[in-house]
């Protein structure tokens, strides 16, 4: 099989990891990514794209061990494979977690970040080849910023993950500057799937409307239900990272479907979804509280519609029902499997 162009991933594992390489494979790509060595299996999300490493056929999909903590291997990964294009999409990405592992999520979200780019710089400077290079850049950066935010909003962190996001952000703009390096940051707002991390709000929301539903929890605890944030599909999302990489000049992006609702406003209609009354089920619980709060994300995406043609095809409530949908049958196996005796895995939600 031959292959129209080589990109590596990291995150390949994380919701946008595994629908970024849907898309890459599906265009052609063969798909190098990065993966941790962990003590279970980390791989659930692409396991649809594995091949036998021993097929004699060059596979589309192949995985390497490595980590952001280590600049060394990241080098080795970018000589062996070569790639035309990179997606830094790995992160400590969940922003309460962040106020506990401050320093670990900075020595991965913006360390992590500049040993990558430092690997590519070396690497173009000895093969000639400009490597395309997308930094998966948040909407948390934004923070304390009012809304609409746009590409010319303002930078105001409200967590060390944003700000470890901001310096990612701006080793980008500035190795794009120094070194004309081929660098885009995408600067995304939420975006949600039935992939999700069951720790992130609608997630947990969405699995526990189908675990209620099929009798296998009673309520649901959660922290600030008045928080907005502009929810989009992940898998409409990815296409914009690559479509930036598509382009004749490198810049940078917002990604937003320009509407903004509350948590609230989303338990209600996940509830509803599955034939439920929210008010029955969720109970605040404090511990769900940031020490900062990012009180209203809404994004302004008008600049990404013009140059790119990209526009969401999944609004918000198509998003809801699509992952309420998924986690009703993902309960209902699971309420299949306690049936015939099976124990369910041990949950803990942040
Ligand atoms: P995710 O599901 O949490 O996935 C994160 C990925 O990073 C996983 O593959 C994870 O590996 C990997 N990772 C974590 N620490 C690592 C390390 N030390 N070295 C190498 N890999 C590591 O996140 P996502 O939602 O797909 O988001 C992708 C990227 O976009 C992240 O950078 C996130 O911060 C950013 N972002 C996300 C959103 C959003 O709404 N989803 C919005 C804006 C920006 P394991 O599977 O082994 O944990
Ligand atoms: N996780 C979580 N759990 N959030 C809760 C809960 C709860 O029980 N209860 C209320 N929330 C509120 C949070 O306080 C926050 O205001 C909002 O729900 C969304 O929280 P998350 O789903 O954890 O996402 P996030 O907005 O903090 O961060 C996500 O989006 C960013 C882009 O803006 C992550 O994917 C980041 O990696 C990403 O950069």
């Amino acid at each position: 099989m031959s292959f129209i162009k080589t990109a590596l991933i990291t995150g390949i594992t994380g919701q946008d990891g595994s629908y970024l390489a849907e898309l890459l494979v599906a265009r052609g790509y063969q798909v190098h990514g990065i993966i941790r060595r962990a003590s279970s299996f980390n791989t659930g999300r692409i396991d649809g794209l594995y091949s036998d490493p021993h097929s004699r056929d060059s596979r589309p999909l192949v995985l390497h061990y490595g980590d952001l903590s280590d600049g060394t291997g990241l080098r080795r990964i970018l000589e062996s494979t070569r790639p035309d294009e990179v997606y830094n999409l790995a992160a400590q990405s969940h922003v309460k977690v962040s106020f506990e592992a401050p320093e670990y999520t900075a020595d991965i979200v913006a360390l992590g970040t500049l040993r990558l780019l430092e690997a590519l710089r070396d690497h173009q400077a000895t093969t000639g080849h400009r490597v395309r290079f997308y930094q998966a850049g948040s909407s948390e950066m934004f923070g304390a910023t009012n809304p609409p935010q746009s590409e010319s909003s303002l930078f105001y962190p409200r967590s060390p993950y944003a700000v470890a996001k901001v310096a990612g952000h701006w080793f980008g703009v500035n190795y794009r500057e120094a070194y004309d390096m081929f660098i885009c940051n995408g600067i995304l707002f939420n975006h949600e799937s039935p992939r999700r991390g069951e720790t992130f709000v609608t997630r947990k929301i969405t699995r526990a409307v189908g675990r209620i539903k099929h009798g296998l929890q009673e309520s649901l605890y959660l922290g600030n239900l008045d928080s907005k944030r502009d929810w989009g599909f992940a898998g409409d999302y990815v296409e914009a990272m690559w479509l930036m990489l598509q382009q004749e000049r490198p810049d940078d992006f917002v990604v937003a479907t320009g509407a903004a609702y509350s948590v609230q406003q989303f338990a209600e209609a996940a509830f509803a979804a599955a034939g439920l009354d929210w008010q029955k089920y969720i109970r605040i619980d404090e511990r769900y509280y940031r020490p900062s709060e990012v009180d209203f994300l809404q994004g302004d995406a008008s600049k990404a519609r013009r140059v790119l043609g990209w526009s969401p095809k999944v609004d918000f409530n198509g998003l809801v029902k699509m992952m309420v949908l998924s986690d009703l049958d993902l309960a209902h196996r699971e309420a299949t499997l306690i049936k015939a005796g099976f124990s369910p895995p041990n949950e803990s939600a942040m």
